[in-house]
């Protein structure tokens, strides 16, 4: 009951295939906001939804994704993608997001101390942390793809060996679709002391949600080398 006992992600539904993410509108609200929703400068959704209390909002739910660099070697890379899908009222109290699709989820348990070394997801999926943290490395890419690699979206990618720290606060929900079979895929490392338990969900079809593009790098947390000891 480790799900349901997992005090980070509110209502997480699973019903029908369909996942969705609601928030309550409660007391503590502020401190679940910073746990499953980046707040940025100017795209805090919740700055905007403020729980209309019977209109829908428009505001966005923002999501890191890994996924693969669309041109030679294809390499993992990171960015924070906001998707498409509107907050909505959620009958009791808060908005909840519909998070598209899902076709079945996956509990698991990785041990203190560990790493995945080099792999590409198991299928074009949500991965949610519930508890402990990973910290993934895109791939150093070489130099011919390294200091400029071109985006979709036109963007230009000046750093594109990135960091992605995933836990309780930063990252919560990811994107994992760096599936191509031309590339390694990622790095994943369990730096804590406790085993980090997560939710392998993967897309209905391996249909991506609908999402735009907001920035390279991480929705939340460092996107460098953040150091010693930030899963603490
Ligand atoms: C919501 O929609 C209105 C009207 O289209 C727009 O002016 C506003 O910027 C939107 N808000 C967000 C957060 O997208
Ligand atoms: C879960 O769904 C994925 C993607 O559709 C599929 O590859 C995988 O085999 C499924 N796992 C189980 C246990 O059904
Ligand atoms: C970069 O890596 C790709 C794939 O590993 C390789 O085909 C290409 O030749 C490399 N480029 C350079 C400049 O090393």
């Amino acid at each position: 009951m480790r799900l349901l006992s997992s005090t980070t992600l509110l209502g997480l539904q699973v019903l029908l295939g369909t996942l969705s993410v609601a928030l309550a509108n409660s007391k503590d609200i502020n401190d679940q906001n910073r746990l499953i929703v980046p707040q940025h400068e100017t795209t805090s959704h919740f700055k905007d939804a403020e729980f209309p209390g019977g209109s829908s909002s428009n505001t966005s739910f923002q999501v890191t994704a890994v996924l693969n660099s669309p041109s030679p070697p294809y390499h993992a890379i990171i960015e924070c993608w906001a998707l498409a899908a509107p907050f909505n009222v959620y009958p009791t109290v808060g908005v909840a997001l519909a998070l598209g699709d899902v076709s079945n989820a996956t509990y698991v348990v990785l041990p203190p101390r560990s790493g995945e070394g080099w792999h590409r997801p198991p299928a074009n999926m949500y991965f949610v942390l519930l508890s402990g943290a990973a910290h993934v490395h895109a791939p150093k890419p070489n130099s011919s793809t390294g200091m400029v690699d071109k985006l979709r979206h036109g963007r230009k990618h000046a750093h594109a060996h990135e960091h992605l720290y995933i836990k309780p606060g930063w990252n919560q929900l990811i994107i994992a679709v760096d599936s191509d079979l031309r590339a390694p895929g990622h790095l994943t490392y369990y730096p804590g002391d406790t085993e980090t338990v997560a939710l392998q969900i993967p897309f209905f079809n391996g249909v991506i949600p609908d999402h735009v593009f907001v920035r390279p790098g991480a929705c939340e947390g460092p996107t460098d080398d953040a150091g010693e000891h930030w899963w603490v």
